[in-house]
Order: structure tokens, then C-alpha cells, then sequence
């Protein structure tokens, strides 16, 4: 279906505290995407069902994560008045949704998506079995999606294959029972250090596993821990005197995500820029320690209001409740009338229209004849 309206949907699964490489990567945006103005509708759903597909044996976990994810998301500065934030699991109308579309996927084109591939490789479940429910995810992503009629879908890239996915069932139930849902498109991150912020040891992603991250949530004492203590430099670089690399030198990452020109001006006047900078770096002379303390000042720059808005939220999560509760009562009617719509074309509201009574008996008349 045409929309002539802006409209986006985006989530995340609730299965940890959110941080920097989320902050990088898709927070930032969406409250730049919130004060744009551009947008008519703006919704962030909490994606704990998808989170149990492969957490079944510990729902505490989604709980707990929750207000988690919820308190990250005011803290950036997400605002409840402009944006929607509701919860999966509270919305009835995603359930049938997904159930609907089920059957327009085959197996094999789930099996082929990549993303799902390689989780399936990572979870173990090539060997244990597969969870029906985490492999039928990417469709009841797609129900996440058409519900809120979004026409926007800001993701990181390895979520691509799941707006690919949703495409074709819009399409194919276009096709199939008339012209309903709205065909949405992805929107990634601009620039390759934005899309894939690498955990301070150096590896390729943030993951809780590993200790390599930096939470939105962290106190100021780790994160100073996590950059002097963990952070991957350049292991050549051993005198200050010597030539330094950039290239994966997560300083140096992390500093072309997060530093503007003023944070020089603030709190490392010796250069103007960070160009500058790196080629002193490279050139030898300018010591690891200098950088990280000039990292460090940048990241406390952005973590200060984010941490000081938390503490706040965090004295009234009684508030925060009734921001969820509040958000799943506009996200309800929107999903719901989504559904009527569905069931409609699929000729399956039988209980909105009571031709019905005189179709069925016309059918039986038929049949006396
Ligand atoms: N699969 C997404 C992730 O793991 C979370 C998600 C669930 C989502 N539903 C969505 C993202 C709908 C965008 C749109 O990050």
C-alpha cells in the first residue's frame, strides 16, 4: 500500500544494558531522527518476545532487562511525548500477525537468511536443534514492522536480510489478498565506524561476554578502567618516540565516532583537529597515554547528561512504568487497526460483518437447489 505518511519502527531485544556501540550506532540517530520534525509517527518497541526465542529457559533475564533498555533509551534522550516506546509481548495483534504470515515463507527461505544462519551457528543450534519459535523470528519481525505501518526501519546492517525478509511477505501478501500493508525501507548507519563501534580490546563487536564493553550505564570510574586498563592500541607503539598505527588502534575508532573539533579547542589545545592529531601520532612523539586520557574527557563529555538523566529516571521508575504502560496503549490501537485491516482483506473478519450471515445463507440455499 501507498503511504503518504513517514512513519518508522525500530527495536531492540532486551537482553542487556545498552551501550556505546548501540549509542554509536543507532541511539544517537533516533533522537536526531525524533527532533528532526521529519517524522509523523516514531515507535521503538522492546522486543521481548524475540528476546525469548532463544532465552526460553530464562525469562528473568528479559524481565530484568527491560527497565534496562527503557531507562537507556530516556537517558539519551528519548522522549516519550514524541516517540512511542511499547513492549512486544503487550501487543496482541503482532502474535496473529506473524501467525498470518507464516504461511506466505517457506522454510528454505528462512533457512537461507543470513543473519539467522549465522546465529543459529553461534547459539548452538545446529547441534542442539532449532527452536521453532527463533527460527520463525525474522516473520514475526516482519509483523513488528507492517504493524505500525512503518514505512522507515532504522537498523544496524546485520539486520538488512530481516527488512529483505519483510519486504517479500508485504509483497507476496499484497499479491495475494489485495493491496494492505505499506512496503517499508532500511536505514543504516552513514559511515563505517557508526555501524560497527569494536569493543575496546580491538574485537570486531561490544559483547557482554567478553568484557569489552563501555555502558551507557557505566560509572566513570570503569570507564576509565575499560580504556586504560583494556583498551587495544598499537602494539609497535612501545616508546613515545616511535611511529604509531591507526588503523585498528580502537583509540583512535573511537575517536573518529565520538570527537568534534570544540572537544580540541577543550581538552587537547595542542591541535586543532583530529587529523592533527593522528599525524603526530603516526609521525611519533605523541604517547598512548595522552590519547586516552583526551578519550577519555570525550567520552565523559557524552556519558555525563546521559548518566545524570538516568540517575533521575532511576528515583521514579514509577514514572517510567506509566511511560511503558501509556506507549502500549497508542502502540494497541495502532496495531490492532492493522489487523482489522488484514483480516479484512483476507476475508477472515467474520465477526466485524454480519453479510456474513446472509452469504453463508445464500451457500446453503445453494446447496438445497
Ligand atoms: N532483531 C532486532 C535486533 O536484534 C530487534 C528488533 C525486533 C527489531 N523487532 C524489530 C528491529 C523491528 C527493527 C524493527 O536488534
Amino acid at each position: 500500500m501507498e503511504s503518504n505518511k513517514k512513519i518508522i519502527l525500530t527495536g531492540d531485544r532486551p537482553t542487556g544494558r545498552l551501550h556505546l556501540g548501540h549509542y554509536v550506532g543507532s541511539l544517537k540517530r533516533r533522537v536526531e531522527l525524533q527532533n528532526s520534525g521529519e517524522y509523523d509517527d516514531i515507535n521503538i518497541l522492546i522486543a521481548d518476545d524475540q528476546a525469548l526465542t532463544d532465552n526460553a529457559d530464562n525469562p528473568g533475564k528479559i524481565r530484568d532487562n527491560i527497565i534496562n533498555v527503557v531507562l537507556d533509551y530516556l537517558s539519551v534522550g528519548l522522549d516519550p511525548d514524541k516517540v512511542t516506546i511499547c513492549i512486544q509481548s503487550a501487543l496482541p495483534a503482532l502474535h496473529s500477525l506473524t501467525f498470518y504470515y507464516m504461511n506466505l515463507v517457506t522454510t528454505a527461505r528462512v533457512s537461507r537468511n543470513p543473519t539467522v544462519k549465522s546465529e543459529i551457528q553461534m547459539r548452538g543450534f545446529a547441534d542442539e536443534g532449532l527452536p521453532v519459535g527463533f527460527f520463525c523470528y525474522p516473520i514475526s519481525q516482519a509483523a513488528d514492522i507492517t504493524a505500525f505501518d512503518a514505512t522507515v526501519v532504522p537498523v544496524g546492517e546485520d539486520q538488512l536480510p530481516m527488512i529483505e525478509q519483510t519486504r517479500e511477505i508485504v509483497e507476496k501478501f499484497n499479491k495475494t489478498y489485495g493491496d494492505t500493508l505499506v512496503l517499508p525501507r532500511a536505514v543504516i548507519p552513514e559511515n563505517e565506524t557508526q555501524r560497527r563501534l569494536p569493543g575496546v580490546d580491538g574485537k570486531a563487536k561490544m559483547s557482554k561476554s567478553l568484557g569489552n564493553c563501555i555502558y551507557l550505564s557505566d560509572t566513570p570510574g570503569t570507564v576509565k578502567k575499560q580504556v586504560n586498563g583494556k583498551m587495544f592500541t598499537d602494539p609497535q607503539h612501545l616508546r613515545i618516540e616511535d611511529p604509531g598505527h591507526i588503523e585498528g588502534n580502537v583509540v583512535f575508532t573511537y575517536l573518529d565516532a565520538l570527537c568534534t573539533d570544540d572537544d580540541f579547542a577543550q581538552f587537547l589545545p595542542d591541535y586543532s583537529c583530529l587529523d592533527e592529531m593522528k599525524e603526530h601520532y603516526m609521525r611519533g612523539g605523541l604517547g598512548d597515554g595522552t590519547c586516552k586520557k583526551f578519550l577519555i574527557s570525550v567520552l565523559e563529555k557524552t556519558l555525563v547528561p546521559i548518566r545524570e538523566s538516568r540517575a533521575k529516571w532511576e528515583e521514579n521508575i514509577g514514572d517510567v512504568y506509566d511511560i511503558l504502560n501509556d506507549g502500549i496503549i497508542r502502540a494497541r490501537k495502532k496495531t490492532d487497526a492493522v489487523l482489522s485491516r488484514v483480516r479484512k482483506s483476507m476475508r477472515i473478519d467474520y465477526f466485524e460483518d454480519r453479510n456474513i450471515i446472509g452469504e453463508w445463507e445464500n451457500l446453503l440455499k445453494d446447496r438445497k437447489q
